[in-house]
């Protein structure tokens, strides 16, 4: 097992009515909001309606920017940034998903800065101060709620990328699972898809000796794999809906990979396909990373095997681990099948003349992956597995 430090300062009220919590916590930590949401589904149900009334109650006054899009795009993070100077707002409230999070997260980095905030994304600068962000999750899908990153596409060049760092966790999180009784049956694939891939990201691994975690992500992994054709089934399920929301945030808070290293090359490429495309982060997932695994099998056919066995309740063949892993592999193509994800490029709408860019765009930077580092050729290869 590795060393490691583990900070998550992220303070989580959870269950029936946790939105409602929003005044008190934001009044601990400003006068003025920034109350920041997305496309209109926060409208319709009458979130927001009750998040102004929260706030209000607790004396606080609040700005609004709405129009945040999956995928969220840099030219309105700044748009937000100046905005909050303007109003001299002192928290950023999120209200939504993976995408107004990381918008929100985007304002935050930016306001005490003085260059352009994208000099964090692309690394050419490192932030000391960011405000304050808290949260009211809609979907569970990205983690954002209590991860220390956030994701936004530069619409210059169509790059997708992130900044990761403590001081970008929320300071609270209010998460309440009827909230995502809305959302439609593709967005709960979607958010089931990615809080897996997050665990499987963590999982595969090169580090020995960590028994804990990999028991605590088997763990994740089959609630979600079990609670996901649940709350398809029955929008309305709480049971389901609220063992996805809390998958979800345990799958990226950060603590499944204390002492481990994980791998991340199917998010890298993923963002590649969001980032041209902006197909939904899960479906790119969903496709990705079966081709991944088959890809990068040979590297560790014992730990495939065990994922098959342990999570995907293959029978180990212990004569030939090759064909347990094979059969975990195929067992999750047909679970993905099942619940209705894409696992092909035209089940996403990609066509196929842009391969070639987006494998050089993905490793612009180095390869991609920490368990098998892979350079353009290998993502490549990945992205033709998909057609
Ligand atoms: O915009 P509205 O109208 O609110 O509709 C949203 C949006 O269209 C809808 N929705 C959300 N809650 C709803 C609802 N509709 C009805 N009822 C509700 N309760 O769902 C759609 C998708 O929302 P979005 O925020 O984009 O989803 P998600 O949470 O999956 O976020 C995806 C983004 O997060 C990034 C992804 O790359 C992507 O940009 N990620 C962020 C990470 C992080 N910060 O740690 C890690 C992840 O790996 C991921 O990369
Ligand atoms: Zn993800």
């Amino acid at each position: 097992m590795r060393d490691f430090t583990y900070e998550n300062p992220t303070k989580i009220v959870f269950g029936r009515g946790a939105e409602l919590a929003a005044g008190a916590e934001a009044a601990r930590l400003a006068k003025k909001v920034l109350l920041h949401y997305g496309g209109g589904s926060v409208k319709r149900s009458g979130l927001l309606d009750r998040i102004r009334g929260s706030l209000e109650e607790a004396g606080l006054t609040a700005v609004e920017l709405g129009g945040v899009q999956p995928n969220p795009r840099l030219s309105l993070v700044e748009e937000g940034i100046a905005l909050c100077r303007r109003e001299s707002a002192g928290l950023i409230l999120a209200v939504g998903g993976g995408s107004v999070i990381d918008s929100a997260k985007g304002i935050a980095l930016g306001v005490p800065y003085d260059g352009p905030v994208w000099n964090f994304y692309d690394e050419t600068a490192v932030p000391e101060k960011a405000l304050p962000v808290g949260v009211v999750l809609t979907i569970p899908a990205a983690g954002s709620e209590t991860s220390p990153t956030s994701v936004v596409t530069n619409e210059k060049g169509w790059y997708k990328r992130s900044y990761k760092g403590t001081i970008l966790r929320p300071r609270f999180a209010l998460l309440n699972p009827e909230l995502t009784f809305s959302l439609p049956a593709d967005q709960t694939r979607y958010g089931a898809m990615d809080m897996l891939a997050h665990v499987l990201e963590r999982y595969f691994t090169n580090d020995r000796d960590v028994e804990l975690t990999d028991r605590l992500c088997e763990a994740t992994m089959k609630t979600i794999l079990a609670n996901l054709p649940r709350a398809l089934a029955k929008p309305d399920d709480y049971a389901a809906r609220a063992e996805l929301m809390w998958s979800a945030t345990n799958a990226h808070s950060g603590i499944l990979d204390t002492g481990r290293l994980g791998d991340w090359g199917s998010h890298k490429i993923e963002h590649e396909l969001s980032a041209i495309y902006d197909v939904p982060h899960g479906a790119g997932l969903a496709a990705v990373f079966p081709a991944w695994m088959r890809f990068v099998l040979s590297h560790d056919v014992p730990r495939f095997a065990q994922f098959a066995h342990r999570v995907m309740d293959a029978d180990m063949n212990p004569f030939d681990l090759e064909d347990t892993a094979l059969e975990g592999i195929r067992r999750l193509e047909a679970w993905i099948r099942a619940c209705g994800l894409p696992l092909t490029l035209t089940e996403l709408g990609v066509p196929t003349d842009r391969l070639e860019e987006m494998a050089a765009k993905a490793v612009e930077k180095g390869p991609v992956g920490a368990f098998v580092p892979l350079g353009k050729d290998e993502v490549l290869a990945i992205l033709n597995a998909l057609r």
